[in-house]
C-alpha cells in the first residue's frame, strides 16, 4: 500500500500566515501539521509516500527532502493549480500504479493513527473507505447520507446536511477510483471535488464502505481549528523538563520544555510546550500555549496561543490570548513618545487592540 498525501490548495482561509507559508507548515504543539500525516502513514508500516504540492512546494521539499530521515520514500507531484482533491489523485496515478492506497490530506489531524481504517478497508473488501467524525457544522464537508448503514449518497459542502457526519480527509481506495476522477466534471466552484468522485463510485455499485472517528479529528483549515488542534494535541503530551527553571519560577501541569530553554521568574501552566532556546523572563504562560524556538517573552502573559519561532513579545500589558503569530513577530512596547499603537502588519493580518 502506498500513501497519497496533500499539501498543496490555496491557504486563503489562514491568510496572512499564507503568505508566506505553507499552510501544511504551520506549527501544532511545535510539529509541523504535515509531520502528523506522515507520522502516521509510517506507523501504518507504508514506506512510499507521494506528496501533492503546489507550483512553488519548495518549503516542502526542503523540510522532508527524499524522506530518508523519517524512515520514507517520499515522491513530489506537484499540482498545476489547485484544481480540486479528484485531481490530486487523478495527476497520482502513474504514481500509486494499480495498488491500493490511502488518500490523506495533508491539513488533517486525528487522534489514534490510520492502522484501524485500513485494516476495515482490507476487511470489508471495500472499493473505497471513508473515515466519518460526527460534527456540529456539517455544512463546511463533504457530508454522507446513510441509510441502513450504508452511505447511499455524498454532497460536497451541502446547505441542508442530510447527517450530522464530515467525511473527513482519510480515504482508502483500490485503482477503481481513477476511473471516477476521470470521469467527473468540475463543480460550480470550477474543482474537481472528491465528493463528486465518491458519488460516481456509488453511483456505479461499487462497495463503499466507512469507519467512524471516535476520538478527536480536526480539518486545520481555519485560524480557529489550529487553535483547537493545538489544544487537542497539547491535552496528550507527557511532561519533559530538560531546558532550565529557576528557583524564582513555577512550573504546573504537564510541559515539555526543550534544551536550550530558559524559564526565568515565571509562571508556566500546563498544557504547555516551549522549543529549543527560547527564553520566559518574569511572564506567565498559560495552558494550551505552544511556543516554537528561539522566541523570547518577557514581561508579558500568553496563554492559548501558537507562538512561531523566533518571535518576540515584550512588556505587553494585556494577556495576549487566543493568538497565531507567524515566524520572527514582534510584539513589542512604544518606547518614546507618542505613545501610540504602531503597526507594521502584512496583507490580511487580524490585530486586535484593546
Ligand atoms: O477536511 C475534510 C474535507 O476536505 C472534506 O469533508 C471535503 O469533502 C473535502 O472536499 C475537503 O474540503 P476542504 O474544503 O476542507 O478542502 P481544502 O480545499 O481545504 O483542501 C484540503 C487539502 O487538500 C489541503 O491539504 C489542501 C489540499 N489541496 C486542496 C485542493 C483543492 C491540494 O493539495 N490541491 C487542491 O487542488
Amino acid at each position: 500500500m502506498k500513501a497519497l498525501i496533500t499539501a498543496g490548495g490555496h491557504g486563503t482561509r489562514l491568510r496572512p500566515i499564507t503568505h508566506t507559508q505553507n499552510k501544511h507548515l504551520i506549527p501544532i504543539a511545535n510539529k509541523p501539521i504535515l509531520s502528523y500525516a506522515l507520522d502516521y502513514v509510517r506507523e501504518a508500516g507504508i514506506r512510499e509516500v507521494g506528496i501533492i504540492t503546489n507550483q512553488e512546494g519548495s518549503e516542502v521539499r526542503d523540510m522532508y527532502g527524499t524522506g530518508k530521515k523519517i524512515g520514507l520514500s517520499i515522491t513530489y507531484i506537484p499540482q498545476e493549480k489547485p484544481a480540486g482533491l479528484a485531481d490530486c489523485v487523478r495527476i497520482a496515478e502513474s504514481f500509486i500504479g494499480g495498488e491500493p492506497f490511502v488518500f490523506y490530506l495533508g491539513d488533517n489531524i486525528i487522534v489514534g493513527g490510520i492502522k484501524r481504517f485500513i485494516s476495515e478497508f482490507y476487511t470489508n473488501k471495500s472499493n473505497c473507505h471513508l473515515v466519518l467524525a460526527k460534527v456540529p457544522d456539517p455544512e463546511r464537508f463533504g457530508v454522507p447520507e446513510i441509510k441502513a448503514n450504508r452511505i447511499v449518497r455524498i454532497e460536497e459542502k451541502p446547505k441542508k446536511p442530510k447527517s450530522d457526519y464530515a467525511v473527513t480527509g482519510i480515504y482508502i481506495y483500490d485503482s477503481s477510483i481513477f476511473k471516477a476522477v476521470n470521469a467527473i466534471k468540475p463543480s460550480a466552484r470550477g474543482e474537481l471535488e472528491i465528493s463528486d468522485a465518491h458519488q460516481y463510485l456509488i453511483d456505479k455499485g461499487l462497495t463503499i464502505t466507512f469507519s467512524e472517528i471516535t476520538g478527536w479529528w480536526k480539518d486545520t483549515g481555519k485560524p480557529n481549528d489550529l487553535l483547537e488542534a493545538n489544544r487537542l494535541v497539547l491535552d496528550n503530551i507527557t511532561t519533559q523538563i530538560k531546558g532550565k527553571v529557576d528557583k524564582q519560577s513555577q512550573v504546573f501541569g504537564r510541559v515539555v520544555i526543550e534544551k536550550g530553554c530558559e524559564i526565568l521568574n515565571s509562571n508556566v501552566r500546563g498544557p504547555v510546550i516551549i522549543g529549543k532556546g527560547t527564553r520566559i523572563i518574569n511572564s506567565y504562560i498559560g495552558p494550551y500555549t505552544s511556543i516554537e524556538r528561539n522566541c523570547v517573552i518577557r514581561d508579558s502573559e500568553v496563554e492559548y496561543s501558537i507562538i512561531s519561532e523566533e518571535c518576540q513579545i515584550l512588556d505587553q500589558k494585556i494577556r495576549i490570548e487566543a493568538s497565531l503569530l507567524g515566524k520572527s513577530v514582534q510584539i513589542i512596547e512604544a518606547k518614546s513618545k507618542p505613545y501610540t499603537n504602531r503597526l507594521i502588519v502584512g496583507d490580511q493580518s487580524i490585530v486586535e487592540i484593546r
